[in-house]
C-alpha cells in the first residue's frame, strides 16, 4: 500500500480515487442462476438462484430436472435438461448495453439422462452463440458479451441439436457490463495474413463475442475472484514459439495508474497489467501462436502497461505489435498514456485463413528506447444475429470453439475449456485518448507548447476543418512568409517544440513577428490550428498573444504572432538553458496579474466563455517589457458545451485539474487549477512535474501545498527571493494559491477573485517600508484601508469592460490596482 500511494503521488494526486470513481463498476447481483434446482446456492462467491422456484426474477420455459446428488454443494451437480427449444426470459437494467452471459457446463449421468452425450445449440438474444456444441466428461465454463437493444429483454434459448435428444447447463450468470467495454462508434483496422485490409466500424453494434483466448501474458492464471467481471485469464507460456526470445518481466509491485483514460480496471485487472513479457534479445521478435478457426472474423485486443520503464516514457518512443507478419503497429505508451504505468489496450479486428492459426508478435524498433512488451491479449470470435461467424461463409459443421488449455500438439480447434472465458472490454479506446501529456522538462517553449499529439477538439462542435472565411484578413501566402523568414533559415529559428519550430521574422512593413510553423504528424494537429485561428481572431486583448496572421497554403499550417522578445515565463524562473535575469517578487507578481487579466477575459470576454485548457507557464508569454500574454490556444474549448462533449483529458501532467480527470469535469475552474499550479511555479522557480525529484516531491502541487501546511513555506520558496518578500503579500499570495489549488472546482476562485487577491498581494508588497495596519491580508484590517482608496471602489468589478479599460496601460497604477479591490472581496 505504501507504494501504491507514492507512486501514485508521482504524478497526480488522486489516482486512487480515480480508480474508484472513474472506473467504478459494481457486479450486479443477478442474474446468478442456479439450474434445475429449487434451492439456492452459495457458490463462487455469489448467491446462484434456483430456476426451479416460482419467486424467482426471471422465468424459464420448459425443460426438466437432473439431480446427481440429493445434497449438492456445488452448482454442477444439478442440471436443467432440454428435450426441446426452451429459453431462459431475463431483463437489462434500463442503461445497459453489454450483458455478460456465462454458461457452466459439466455433464452427468442420471438414470434418465445421459448428458456426456447431449449435443445442442445457444442461442441468446438472436445471437447463437454455439452450435452443435457438446461437452466431453469436463466442466467446462462459456462466456460471451452480446449487445442488448432497446427492448431491455433479453433470452437464453437451448436447442438440441439434430440428431441428439437433450441439451443441458448447470448454472448461469448473466449480468451487465460497464457500457464501454466496447466502444461504441470506433473504427478498427481490419487485419488479414496478407496485411491490413480495411476498417469495420461500430463492431459492437452488430456483434457478440466469443472470447476464445484470453491471456496473462508472463502472469499466472487468474480465476473469478481477481477479476472484476469474473473472468479467467490464462498464462500464455504454451502459446509463445520460441521462448528463448522472451522472458517473464518483473512483476510491477505497485498498481497500475488506471486513469480512466487508458485502460479501466473491468478492462483487465491489476494482475493482468502487472506482469508481462518483454523482450530477452532486443534483435529478435516474440510470436505467439494460436489456434483459431478457419477464415472467421476474431476481435484481438492486446493490453499493455509500461512499468518496464523508468518514469515518464517519450511519446516518440515505440515497439512493434504485429498482427501476422504483413501488418504492424506502432505502440507508443509515452504517446498513448503519457503517465508511467498507465494501462491501456489496442483493438484489432482479424480474420483467420486456410491455416487456422493467428500469430502476434512484439519486436523492439531499433532506433528508440522503448522495451517490447505485452501485458495480456484477448482473442474473441464475433458472432453475428444468424450465428455464421464474421462475414465469410462458416459450415455448418463446428462452431464449438474453444480450446484446450493443455493442448501441446495444436492443430485442431477443440473443445476444451478449461474454466471459462469471459470478456472484458471496451472499444474506444484508440480513438478516445487519455491525457496526452508530457513532463515539462524536454518542452522547447516558445509561443505555446502543446503537449498533446491527438486530434479532436471541437471548438465548434462541427469539425473545424476549413478555415472560416471571416479570417481571411488574416491569410498569408506562403511566399510571404517564406520572405519573412529568410526561407525558414535555422538562423532565424527561436523555438523547437513537439509541434514544429518556431522562426523569428521581419514582415515587409518591418514588423517583427513569430512564425510558427506546425510540422506534420508531430504535435498540432489540424484542428487545434483551427481552433487557434479561430478564438485568436475573435478574441483580442491586451494579455492574450495577438494572433497577426496565418498560412495554410501547401498543407502548411503556419501561424504568425506578435514577437514576444522576452520568451516565455518559465525561461525566467528557472530554465537552466538561458542566462535571462532573475525576476524579483513584484515582476512575478505583475507578470501573474497580467496573465489573471488574459484568463479572465478568456473566459469572460466573449458570449459563451472559453476555457484555455492548458495553462502552464510554457503559455504564458513576455514581450520586451515583461507584460505578460498568455499564448496556445489549440486545445481551448467553449464553456457552453454539453459535459458528454468532453470526450477525453487534455492538457499538461502536473496542471491537470484533478475534478477534471477524475469526474471529465472541464470548467472554467480547471484553468484556475493550473493557474494555481503556475502561481507555485513562481513561487518556487521549479518545474510543475520533475521527475528526476524524489517521489513525492515531484509534483509541484502535491509537494508545496504539504509543506505549506507543515509550516514550511521557506523550504519551497525560490532561494533567489528568500527574505525579498513582504510577509504578508507572502501570505496573501499563499491563500490564493491554495485557494486555487482546491480538490473541487466549487472550491476554488474565479480568476477575478484571483486577480484581486494578486493585486493585493502586490499592493501589500509595495508598502514594505512604511508599514502600515492595512497590510495584513485579513478581512479585518483590509477595513482599515484608507478613505480615499475605499471611494474609489468600483460598485462591481465583474464585468469585462472594466478589466479591458484597466488593462489599457501597461500595468496599472497602484491606485487603479487597488481600486479594484471590493473591500469584502480583500480576503
Ligand atoms: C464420459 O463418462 C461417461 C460416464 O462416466 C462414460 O460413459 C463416457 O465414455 C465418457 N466419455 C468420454 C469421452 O470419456
Ligand atoms: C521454454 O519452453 C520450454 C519447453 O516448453 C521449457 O522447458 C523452458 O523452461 C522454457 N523456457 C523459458 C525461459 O520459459
Ligand atoms: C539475438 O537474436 C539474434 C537474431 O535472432 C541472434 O542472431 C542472436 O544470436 C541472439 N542473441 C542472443 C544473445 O541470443
Ligand atoms: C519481426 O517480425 C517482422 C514481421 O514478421 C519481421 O519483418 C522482422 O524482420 C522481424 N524482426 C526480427 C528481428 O526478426
Ligand atoms: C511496419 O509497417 C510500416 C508500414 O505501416 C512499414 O513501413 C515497416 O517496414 C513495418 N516494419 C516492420 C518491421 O515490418
Ligand atoms: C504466423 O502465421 C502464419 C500463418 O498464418 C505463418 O505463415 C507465419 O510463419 C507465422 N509467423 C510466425 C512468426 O510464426
Ligand atoms: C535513448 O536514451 C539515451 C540515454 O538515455 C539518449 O541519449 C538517447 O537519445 C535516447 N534515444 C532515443 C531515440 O530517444
Amino acid at each position: 500500500m505504501k507504494s501504491i500511494l507514492c507512486l501514485s503521488s508521482i504524478i497526480l494526486f488522486s489516482i486512487l480515487s480515480l480508480v474508484s470513481s472513474q472506473s467504478r463498476y459494481d457486479l450486479p447481483d443477478h442474474y446468478f442462476i442456479n439450474c434445475g434446482s429449487k434451492s439456492d446456492i452459495s457458490f463462487a462467491e455469489r448467491t446462484f438462484v434456483g430456476d426451479d422456484n416460482n419467486d424467482a426474477s426471471f422465468s424459464v420455459s420448459g425443460g426438466k430436472i437432473a439431480v446427481q446428488s440429493n445434497n449438492p454443494t456445488t452448482v454442477y451437480e444439478t442440471a436443467r435438461v432440454f428435450t426441446k427449444k426452451t429459453s431462459y426470459n431475463l431483463k437489462a437494467d434500463d442503461t445497459s448495453t453489454f450483458v455478460m452471459v456465462r454458461l457452466h457446463f459439466s455433464p452427468f449421468s442420471t438414470n434418465e439422462f445421459e448428458l456426456h452425450n447431449s449435443i445442442f445449440d445457444v442461442e441468446a438474444s438472436g445471437f447463437k452463440l454455439l452450435s452443435n456444441f457438446k461437452v466431453e466428461n469436463t466442466t467446462l465454463v462459456k462466456d460471451f458479451i452480446i449487445p442488448i437493444g432497446s427492448e431491455r429483454k433479453f433470452t437464453i434459448d437451448f436447442t438440441p441439436s439434430r440428431g441428439s435428444t437433450s441439451g443441458f447447463v448447470n448454472a448461469i450468470e448473466a449480468f451487465t457490463t460497464p457500457n464501454d467495454i466496447f466502444g461504441q462508434g470506433v473504427t478498427l483496422k481490419r487485419i488479414s495474413p496478407n496485411g491490413e485490409h480495411g476498417e469495420m466500424s461500430d463492431i459492437s453494434a452488430s456483434y457478440a463475442f466469443n472470447p476464445i483466448y484470453r491471456i496473462n501474458v508472463g502472469g499466472p492464471m487468474i480465476n473469478f475472484d481477481g477479476d472484476p467481471l469474473r473472468r479467467n485469464w490464462t498464462p500464455d507460456d504454451q502459446y509463445i514459439l520460441n521462448n528463448k526470445t522472451a522472458r517473464n518481466s518483473t512483476p510491477f509491485t505497485g498498481f497500475p495508474t488506471y486513469n480512466g483514460h487508458g485502460s479501466h480496471i473491468y478492462d483487465a485487472p491489476v494482475n493482468v497489467y502487472a506482469t508481462a513479457k518483454q523482450l530477452s534479445n532486443t534483435s529478435a521478435n516474440v510470436t505467439w501462436n494460436f489456434a483459431v478457426d478457419k477464415n472467421a472474423l476474431y476481435l484481438v485486443r492486446a493490453h499493455f502497461c509500461d512499468f518496464i520503464s523508468i518514469g515518464l516514457v517519450d511519446p516518440k518512443d515505440a515497439f512493434h505489435f504485429f498482427v501476422y507478419t504483413h501488418y504492424n503497429e506502432s505502440i507508443e505508451p509515452g504517446n498513448k498514456v503519457g503517465v508511467p504505468q498507465a494501462p491501456f489496450y489496442n483493438d484489432f479486428v482479424v480474420d483467420s485463413d486456410e491455416s487456422g492459426f493467428l500469430n502476434i508478435s512484439i519486436g523492439a524498433i531499433s532506433d528508440t528506447n522503448q522495451t517490447a512488451f505485452l501485458n495480456g491479449v484477448e482473442i474473441m470470435e464475433l458472432v453475428t444475429r444468424s450465428g455464421s461467424v464474421g462475414t465469410h461463409k462458416k459450415g455448418e459443421k463446428n462452431v464449438y470453439i474453444v480450446v484446450g488449455c493443455a493442448v501441446g500438439g495444436v492443430v485442431l480447434v477443440l473443445v476444451l475449456l478449461v474454466l471459462g472465458f469471459l470478456i472484458g472490454s471496451k472499444y474506444g479506446k484508440k480513438s478516445k485518448p487519455v491525457a496526452e501529456a508530457k513532463s515539462e522538462s524536454n518542452a522547447v517553449p516558445s509561443y505555446g507548447q502543446s503537449s498533446y499529439t491527438s486530434i479532436n477538439i471541437d471548438f465548434t462542435i462541427n469539425h473545424p476543418s476549413p478555415i472560416p472565411n471571416l479570417n481571411l484578413n488574416l491569410k498569408f501566402a506562403f511566399a510571404d512568409i517564406l520572405q519573412a523568414t529568410n526561407n525558414f533559415d535555422e538562423k532565424l529559428m527561436i523555438g523547437k517544440g513537439g509541434f514544429g519550430k518556431v522562426y523569428k521574422g521581419t514582415l515587409p512593413d518591418g514588423m517583427i513577428v513569430a512564425v510558427k510553423r506546425g510540422e506534420k504528424g508531430h504535435g498540432q494537429g489540424r484542428p487545434e490550428f483551427v481552433t487557434e485561428i479561430m478564438v485568436l481572431s475573435k478574441i483580442r486583448h491586451r494579455h492574450l498573444v495577438t494572433l497577426i496572421g496565418y498560412c495554410d497554403e501547401k498543407s502548411e499550417m503556419i501561424l504568425v504572432y506578435e514577437f514576444m522578445k522576452k520568451g516565455t515565463l518559465q525561461d525566467h524562473l528557472y530554465d537552466a538553458n538561458n542566462d535571462c535575469p532573475k525576476l524579483s517578487w513584484t515582476q512575478r507578481l505583475e507578470i501573474c496579474i497580467s496573465a489573471t487579466r488574459g484568463l479572465h477575459y478568456l473566459h469572460t470576454g466573449s458570449d459563451a466563455g472559453i476555457i484555455h485548457r492548458d495553462v502552464k507557464s510554457t503559455n504564458i508569454l513576455l514581450n520586451e517589457n515583461y507584460v505578460a500574454k498568455v499564448a496556445d490556444f489549440g486545445i481551448s474549448r467553449l464553456d457552453n458545451l454539453e459535459e458528454d462533449e468532453i470526450s477525453d483529458i487534455k492538457g499538461s501532467f502536473g496542471y491537470l485539474d484533478p475534478e477534471y480527470i477524475r469526474c471529465m469535469k472541464l470548467t472554467q475552474k480547471s484553468d484556475v487549477y493550473s493557474f494555481g499550479v503556475v502561481l507555485l511555479e513562481v513561487l518556487c522557480a521549479r518545474p510543475a512535474l520533475d521527475n528526476t525529484l524524489p517521489p513525492r516531491e515531484a509534483n509541484l502541487a502535491d509537494w508545496a501545498i504539504k509543506q505549506i501546511h507543515n509550516g514550511k513555506v521557506e523550504e519551497i520558496i525560490d532561494p533567489f527571493l528568500s527574505d525579498t518578500i513582504n510577509p504578508n503579500s507572502l501570505r496573501k499570495f499563499l491563500e490564493t494559491v491554495e485557494r486555487c489549488l482546491k480538490d473541487t472546482g466549487d472550491e476554488r476562485p474565479s480568476m477575478i477573485d484571483v486577480l484581486w487577491d494578486l493585486e493585493y498581494a502586490l499592493k501589500l508588497h509595495q508598502m514594505v517600508g512604511n508599514r502600515e495596519p492595512h497590510e495584513d491580508s485579513t478581512m479585518n484590517t483590509s477595513l482599515q484601508l484608507p478613505m480615499s482608496m475605499i471611494q474609489r471602489l468600483p460598485s462591481h468589478v465583474n464585468d469585462d469592460s472594466e478589466v479591458n479599460e484597466s488593462s489599457a496601460s501597461s500595468f496599472p497604477s497602484e491606485s487603479q490596482v487597488f481600486s479594484q479591490l471590493k473591500m469584502g472581496e480583500a480576503r
